[in-house]
């Protein structure tokens, strides 16, 4: 390992599942690569529901103690593959079982498989690049499911979510000439969705639109299988639902019937942001860059305030992306 490299660094570590509190800041060895890994200094990580969910203790697959943080923007620090990830690489890396089956992000360093390494070239800062990899990834494969058209008009359901926002911003620039509703729970927040770029917000009260009729031919739905089937109650006939969250709490649909449920002649698709395609997430970031896409996240905390950053992403304050720096 380099000299550079110090032997302990921070780390935010989770014993137990339980409340915000259980994110506690520890000193930790340093992990050593290993062949066919590479360590990757951490500058900033964009935190995700799926997080909160897993701090919960919702994640069957995931054992205590752990590190969490499934995404990260730094550099390389200590390499095996010194040909694609030279030291001082610039890199962002997502999922693939980071911070679930091994230790993740919420750390100075994260030790993590060379293929889940993604070399990037771009001049945003960290805490702006920070908000792109999963959550404007996830934005993004979501659109290009949905064949979005002009003239479409467009339900974001869970729209204040990171990805909710991050979907308004990315079909504004990519996709124009749509009309986007977002929706939230709270009345109060109807102002956030439409400075985020939303031209309409509509209330979900216990899991039913406030909405008559069928006014959507497209519906990106990140709610899930809790609300799935009202959200198909107001897609037009030959309308797309993609299905790519689940912040509702439920994973799995029941007492749903393809064959009436769904919109007449219509189509159900999702998007999973696992399947990282490397060139499409170069892509994406070069994009954002070159046409000034605002994806900047509503909150950065530094890394030893993770538990108040847990706390604003579960509150119901809390909306946008939500960063954690060094
Ligand atoms: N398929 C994939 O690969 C993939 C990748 C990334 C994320 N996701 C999923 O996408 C969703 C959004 O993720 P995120 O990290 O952007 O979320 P987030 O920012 O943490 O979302 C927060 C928002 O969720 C809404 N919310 C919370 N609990 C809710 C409930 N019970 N019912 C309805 N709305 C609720 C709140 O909106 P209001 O209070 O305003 O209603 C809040 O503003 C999550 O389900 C996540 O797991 C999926």
């Amino acid at each position: 390992m380099d000299d550079a490299i110090p032997k302990t660094m921070r780390a935010i570590v989770v014993h137990e599942a339980g409340e915000p509190e259980v994110l506690r800041l520890e000193e930790r060895p340093v992990p050593a690569t290993r062949p066919g890994w590479s360590l990757v200094r951490v500058r900033a990580r964009g935190l995700n529901h799926s997080e909160v969910f897993t701090r919960q203790g919702l994640s069957p697959s995931v054992a205590f103690p752990r590190i969490l943080g499934i995404e990260c923007v730094g550099e390389v620090a200590a390499t095996t593959d010194p040909s694609r990830l030279p030291v001082g690489q610039r890199v962002v890396s997502i999922m693939g079982e980071m911070g679930r089956a091994f230790d993740g992000s919420y750390a100075d360093y994260v030790l993590l498989p060379n293929a889940q390494i993604h070399p990037v070239e771009s001049s945003l800062p960290c805490e702006v690049l920070a908000a792109v990899p999963e959550t404007c990834y996830t934005a993004y494969g979501s659109l290009l499911n949905l064949r979005l058209e002009a003239g479409q008009t467009v339900l974001v359901r869970g729209a204040t979510s990171g990805v909710g926002m991050a979907f308004a911003r990315l079909a504004r620039s990519m996709a124009p000439g749509l009309r986007l509703v977002g929706t939230t729970r709270s009345a109060s927040r109807a102002g956030l969705l439409l400075d985020a770029g939303y031209d309409d917000t509509v209330l979900d009260v216990d899991g039913a639109l406030q909405v008559e009729g069928r006014p959507y031919q497209r519906a990106f739905e990140l709610v899930g299988p809790a609300t799935l089937k009202d959200t198909c109650r107001h897609v037009a006939e030959g309308g797309i639902v993609c299905s790519t969250g689940q912040l509702g709490g439920v994973w799995y649909m029941e007492d749903f019937d393809p064959i009436v449920d769904l919109p007449a002649n219509g189509f159900l698709t999702s998007f999973y942001s696992g399947n990282v395609d490397e060139g499409r997430l170069a892509g994406l970031i070069g994009y954002v860059e070159e046409m000034g896409v605002d994806v900047r996240p509503t909150a950065v905390f530094p890394l030893e305030r993770m538990a108040d950053a847990h706390r604003l992403l579960g509150s119901s304050k809390g909306y946008g992306k939500v960063v954690v720096t060094e």
